[in-house]
């Protein structure tokens, strides 16, 4: 950029996330530390097509820092996959004289803030999505917050699954990655953990699970399934099918996502959105900031949508291993 920035704007699009609200606060009192203006807009890329914004102070984001979801609100635009909406969305940034964005959420965001520094808009990308399934970074805000919201969730069932000696089946969201599920059944000492990254062999991996774990001497089976490894309901009706009990079946949705960020969400949410204003201060834009080896790390927008982020599989053999009477496989 040949001219200094002088006022940005900040939104948070996709699926919210528990640190999104401490990544907004990290971006505008960063930038006024570098005295330049903060415009929050509201609904994620909607809103800059819209025109929907509210100027952010130092003192407006003050109490938001423990807070969960987004008070910038946050939407999944349709308009903006449209070039038309898009130039709207350009008309907004130089109607508010905005001389660059940071876009907080996960990959769709990021596909969107490529469609917008292609049309001369300066953009730097920060994820955030309980998913985890952002390439170019090893983490995404609010990943340890719904692991254990999950955890929580999950250690309740596991008491009244225990007093009735029944069998749980849990889903998880994670949309197409099985890093929230893999996770947390480590973090739970599941049964059996079902992810989309891994071809379900259902006698091998869910039917031997649960008569390994039986025959050691448990009376009690936690099955967690991955929302993009099939649904909880089928799974517990085939298990019925397999083995003659009667799991009980929980879906934990939208609960995931909400409460206040732990202190891993806050403190890198505040790092990244740190990062992200001093890119912009310093000259540099069009990339997405990410965590690599506890530090922080940016890569242009384009390269970074290339990245994939693959499930480690070592840790899938390690929740394998962990069930009593299991034989490592
Ligand atoms: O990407 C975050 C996420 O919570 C996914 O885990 C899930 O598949 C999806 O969003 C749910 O989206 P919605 O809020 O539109 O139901």
């Amino acid at each position: 950029m040949e001219k200094k920035i002088k006022r940005i704007g900040v939104l948070t699009s996709g699926g919210d996330a528990p640190g999104m609200n401490a990544a907004v606060r990290a971006v505008v009192r960063t930038a006024h530390a570098n005295g330049i203006e903060c415009i929050g807009i509201r609904r994620g890329w909607q809103g800059l097509i819209n025109s929907d914004f509210v100027t952010l102070t130092r003192e407006s984001v003050g109490h938001i820092l423990n807070r969960g979801g987004t008070i910038l609100y946050t939407a999944r635009s349709e308009d903006f996959m449209t070039e038309k909406g898009r130039l709207r969305a350009v008309a907004t940034c130089k109607m508010l004289g905005l001389d660059a964005i940071v876009a907080i959420g996960g990959d769709g965001t990021f596909r969107g803030a490529l469609e917008l520094s292609r049309l001369g808009i300066p953009v730097v990308g920060v994820p955030a999505t309980i998913d985890n399934d952002v390439g170019c970074t090893n983490y995404t805000i609010g990943f340890d917050t719904a692991c254990n919201t999950a955890i929580d969730c999950i250690d309740r069932l596991r008491d009244t699954m225990q007093s009735h000696e029944r069998c749980s089946v849990v889903e998880v969201m994670g949309r197409n990655a099985g890093f929230l599920a893999l996770y947390v059944g480590i973090a739970v000492g599941a049964t059996a953990v079902l992810v989309p990254e891994k071809e379900l062999d259902f006698q091998k991996d869910v039917v031997e699970r649960i008569q390994e774990s039986r025959l050691s001497g448990n009376t009690h089976f936690m099955i967690v399934v991955a929302e993009g490894a099939g649904s909880a309901m089928d799974i517990g009706r085939r298990i019925q099918e397999a083995i003659g009990i009667s799991p009980r079946v929980t879906v934990l949705g939208h609960i995931q996502r909400g409460g206040s960020p732990n202190a891993r969400d806050r403190e890198t949410a505040t790092r990244m959105g740190y990062y992200a204003v001093n890119a912009l201060a310093e000259g540099r834009y069009n990339c997405i900031i990410g965590t690599k080896e506890g530090g922080i790390v940016e890569l242009p927008i384009e390269e970074a949508l290339q990245q994939k982020k693959h499930l480690q599989m070592d840790r899938y053999k390690i929740m394998e291993a962990m069930q009593f009477g299991s034989a490592v496989r």
